[in-house]
Parts: C-alpha cells; sequence; structure tokens
C-alpha cells in the first residue's frame, strides 16, 4: 500500500493560522507587535529565497520583519555591531542571521553574539545546551518542523527505532535529541557509517538531512517506516529530496515530499520562535 504523503504545506498553513491568531491576542493586550531582524549577507541565491519566505510569512501572521542586507565585504566588526545593536533594541524579539556566512566572516562568533533571549534560530550554544539537557529554549525550527509532523502522522516514538542520517549542527544533531526525549532509541548515521542501508533498513522513523540528492534509495526502507526528507537539492529534473521518493513511497506508511514537506514547517516554527520570544518578553507566555 502506498504511504500517506505528509502535508507539510498544508499543516504549515494551519499553524501560522494558530500564530496569527495568537499575534493579535498579544497586540490587543498588550500592544506589543513581535518583531524578527533578518540579517543576510552577500547575494547567495538560496539564502535570498529563504529571506524572502521569511518576510512573506511574517507579514501574513502579523510579525513585522525588519531586513538587514549587508555587502559580501562586510567586516566581521560591522556585522557584529549590528547584531549588539539589534539586541539592545525592544521591539525587536527575534535575530536571524541567515546561514552560510561568508568565508572571512567567523559563524561561531556571530551566533555566539546574538542574545540568547532573541535567539530565534535556536543556534547559541546556550540554546543548544539547554535542549539537550531538556530546559525549556527555543528548538531549531527544522528539526522542530520534523517533530510536528512525526506528531501529525500519530505515531508513537516511545521505543521506537529512529535512525537520523546526517550529523549537522542545524539538523541531525538535534533531531537525534528531540527524538530521544520522546524516549526514541536513535542511532546517528554519517558518511562514515559502515552499511548505511542495513541501519536505514532496522527505522521505524527515519529523517534524513544530507544534502544529497536521492542518497537514500526506497528499497532500503524497512516496510510501514515513517520517512522525514529534510533534503532540498536542485536537479536537472527540479527539486528532489535526499530519499528516492517515488520507490520510498511504495515501502513507507507516511513520508513527506520535496517540496511541500519540512520546507514550509521550518518558517511556521520561526514564526513561532518569534511570538514566544515578544511573549516573554512581555511576560504573556
Ligand atoms: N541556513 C539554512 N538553514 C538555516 C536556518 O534555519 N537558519 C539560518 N539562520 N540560516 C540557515
Amino acid at each position: 500500500m502506498a504511504a500517506t504523503i505528509i502535508d507539510g504545506k498544508a499543516i504549515a498553513a494551519s499553524r501560522r493560522e494558530q500564530i496569527a491568531a495568537r499575534v493579535g491576542e498579544l497586540k490587543e493586550a498588550m500592544g506589543v507587535t513581535p518583531g524578527l531582524a533578518v540579517v543576510i549577507v552577500g547575494e547567495n541565491p538560496a539564502s535570498q529565497v529563504y529571506v524572502r519566505s521569511k518576510e512573506k510569512a511574517c507579514a501574513e501572521v502579523g510579525i513585522l520583519s525588519e531586513k538587514h542586507a549587508l555587502p559580501e565585504d562586510v567586516s566581521q566588526q560591522e556585522l557584529l555591531a549590528l547584531v549588539d545593536e539589534l539586541n539592545t533594541r525592544n521591539e525587536i524579539h527575534g535575530i536571524l542571521v541567515q546561514l552560510p556566512l561568508p568565508e572571512h566572516i567567523d559563524e561561531d562568533a556571530v551566533i555566539e553574539a546574538i542574545t540568547p533571549a532573541k535567539d530565534v534560530d535556536g543556534f547559541h550554544p546556550i540554546s543548544v545546551g539547554k535542549m539537550m539537557i531538556g530546559q525549556e529554549t527555543f528548538l531549531p525550527c527544522t528539526p522542530h518542523g520534523c517533530m510536528v509532523l512525526l506528531e501529525e502522522t500519530g505515531i508513537e516514538l516511545k521505543g521506537k527505532e529512529a535512525v537520523v542520517v546526517g550529523r549537522s549542527n542545524i539538523v541531525g544533531k538535534p533531531i537525534a535529541m528531540l527524538l530521544l526525549a520522546q524516549h526514541a532509541t536513535v542511532t546517528i548515521c554519517h558518511s562514515r557509517t559502515r552499511d548505511l542501508a542495513e541501519v536505514v533498513g532496522r527505522a521505524d522513523v527515519l529523517v534524513v538531512g544530507v544534502g544529497r540528492p536521492e542518497m537514500i534509495k526506497g528499497d532500503w526502507i524497512k516496510p510501514g517506516a515513517v520517512v522525514i526528507d529534510v533534503g532540498i537539492n536542485r536537479t536537472d529534473a527540479g527539486l528532489v529530496g535526499d530519499v528516492e521518493f517515488e520507490a520510498a513511497k511504495e515501502r513507507a506508511s507516511a513520508i513527506t515530499p520535496v517540496p511541500g514537506g519540512v520546507g514550509p514547517m521550518t518558517i511556521a516554527m520561526l514564526m513561532e520562535n518569534t511570538l514566544l520570544s515578544a511573549m516573554r518578553a512581555t511576560n504573556m507566555d
């Protein structure tokens, strides 16, 4: 039987509606409008697409967005000065510096300069550490979006075999922690994993974020598994994920499409974090 296609686009739209309502309540009760500052350096085309989507989503839910586009050759000092200024401005509740940054800028230094209270990306070491030990914090948007999609499928994670392919700081490592917090048995695979097909074949829940078009073959997947594909790869055949979708959907019980799966959820979770930050700032949480 073919898999249920997990409609990230529809789930994200429904979340944005709920967020818009809560943004309205915050405005009404406290006279506060959540504000998100988005910083983009240089002309990376993919980054520009993402930043535009974030601005559009902000407008839709009633969050004020403020874009700071800096030239490719901006100095690290200038970028840090901007982050400092945004840290101090009360009407800014979230700061997002779009990654990747140009080579001459130390990405870690920039992430660490963002005050954890406005770290809506959840990339600051304090946010990462809190997530790891189960304290309340801003969850990173893509892994959080994946968890919401899993929740929507209704799958019980407790005791299940979850396999994560990819160990990036943005996707693989944090999603592994969130799955663990839900009592899954978690295995993290990466480029040096021996017999990837065998490990993938054990997964009741498979999350893939490696950035390699259709690297995970459909016939590796355990029949009935839930598959979350975080990959977005531009190929001659259009956008494809990291999982061989057509074959995988014949074995999985549920699977995210690319596009229209995880992508829209990332942005919805960013809106949610920005709202949450504004609520915390006004003691409305
Ligand atoms: N680049 C790719 N994904 C992300 C993300 O979630 N946040 C930021 N800031 N940059 C990214």
